[in-house]
């Protein structure tokens, strides 16, 4: 059975230098043998990191709450179909927590109610089934936008379409600072008999300062090999989801930054990291196909995407004030009962700054 370091050997083997893109599709999404591709339980206590999904139901729970107020007061009309659609879905966990709350909660939406799963990999579609067995007639799979297209012969999606943590599990291009010639060069992968190395990729056609928003000031005082990642991969995802929505939100939370936060001296050596058995590192390289790779998200790169597709930024901020928001609507009317210990600890930890609150951002965008 072959693995991504095989996959990725042989890769560098015919092409040279491997673009650090390259390598983090493969570790990832290989097909059969890609991180995600092989373990079901690899997000939560039993895996290597935890998300807000992991923590309990109330994540799901109090998005539930929110999703039921946007369709039912902006979104749909009282008699239309009412669509969810998620992506980066995973083992369908979050989303089995917003369709049991829905159905318990707002019985005449949930009535009417599609949930959508966007999802390109097979295997994942199946342990997502599986979680989702009692709810088979609410919930509908597509493996990429192109195919929600055509089955809405190309109309417009009204509803909601969001994610949690996808799009910093997207690939990212990595790139360094070269202070003493003034350019940018992008990081690649390498071998050294069994072990991947970093290794410069050959100079690229293009000046590099284009692509990167760094402005002519900050490079001048940008310390040598200072790095930086790019995902085109998140923001051509957005941009394609923006292109699908007709009326309704776009929304993703993630670990990501804000414009003033891009080039931060805490961040000399950019923000990817591995995860493995719940221990952050640096070792990028290693594990391959074992451990987590991601990068936060570019918000402003996101949020242009967004807009330049004629979407309305409605709302960026920590996620915990946008669910410390939700809660205070919520118990306007009751909407979540009495309280019990699970429930207070899962909301200190999915707002808390030094856990779940503060890195993580939620971008909503509307049309
Ligand atoms: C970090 S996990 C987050 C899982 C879950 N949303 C949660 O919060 O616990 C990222 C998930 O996104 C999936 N993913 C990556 N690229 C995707 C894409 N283009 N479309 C849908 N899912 C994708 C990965 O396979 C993985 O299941």
């Amino acid at each position: 059975m072959k693995t991504p370091a095989d996959l990725i050997r042989r890769e560098i083997t015919e092409r040279g230098v491997l673009p650090f893109a390259r390598f983090m599709e493969l570790a990832l999404y290989a097909p059969d043998c890609g991180y995600y591709e092989t373990e079901k339980n690899n997000v939560g206590k039993r895996g290597d990191f935890y998300t807000s999904v992991s923590v309990g139901n109330l994540f799901g729970e109090l998005l539930a709450f929110q999703f039921a107020e946007w369709l039912e007061t902006e979104v749909s009309s009282q008699k239309s179909v009412a669509r969810i659609v998620e992506a980066g879905a995973h083992d369908g966990k979050l989303a089995k927590d917003i369709l049991i709350w829905l159905q318990s909660n707002r019985s005449e939406l949930f009535a009417r109610l599609e949930y959508i799963i966007v999802e390109p990999s097979a295997r994942r579609q199946v342990w997502q089934n599986e979680t989702l067995k009692e709810f088979a007639p609410y919930v509908r799979w597509f493996s990429d936008f192109e195919n929600v297209k055509i089955a809405t012969q190309n109309s417009k999606l009204d509803g909601i379409i969001f994610s949690n943590e996808l799009l910093d599990a997207m690939p990212v291009r990595r790139f360094g600072w070269d202070a003493a010639n003034k350019k940018w060069f992008e990081w690649g992968v390498s071998i050294d008999g069994e072990k991947f190395i970093w290794a410069r990729m050959p100079n690229p056609n293009r000046d590099l300062r284009f692509a990167i928003p760094a402005s002519a000031e900050l490079l001048a005082v940008l310390p040598d090999n200072y790095t930086v990642e790019l995902s085109s991969a998140a923001k051509n995802w957005w941009r394609e989801a923006a292109g699908v929505l007709g009326n309704g939100k776009l929304m993703t939370m993630d670990y990501g930054l804000a414009a003033d936060e891009l080039f931060s001296p805490v961040r000399l050596r950019g923000t990817l990291r591995a995860y493995f058995h719940h221990r952050a590192s640096d070792d990028i390289l290693a594990n391959v196909g074992e451990q987590d790779l991601t990068a936060h998200v570019n918000f402003p790169s996101i949020r242009k995407a967004g807009e330049d597709a004629g979407l309305i930024t409605e709302y960026f901020c920590a996620q915990a004030k946008f669910l410390t928001e939700i809660l205070a609507r919520a118990a306007k009317n009751n909407s979540f009962g009495a309280w019990d210990g699970s429930d207070t600890r899962q909301f200190q930890t999915l707002t808390h700054p030094e856990h779940l609150g503060r890195a993580f951002r939620v971008l909503v965008q509307s049309r």
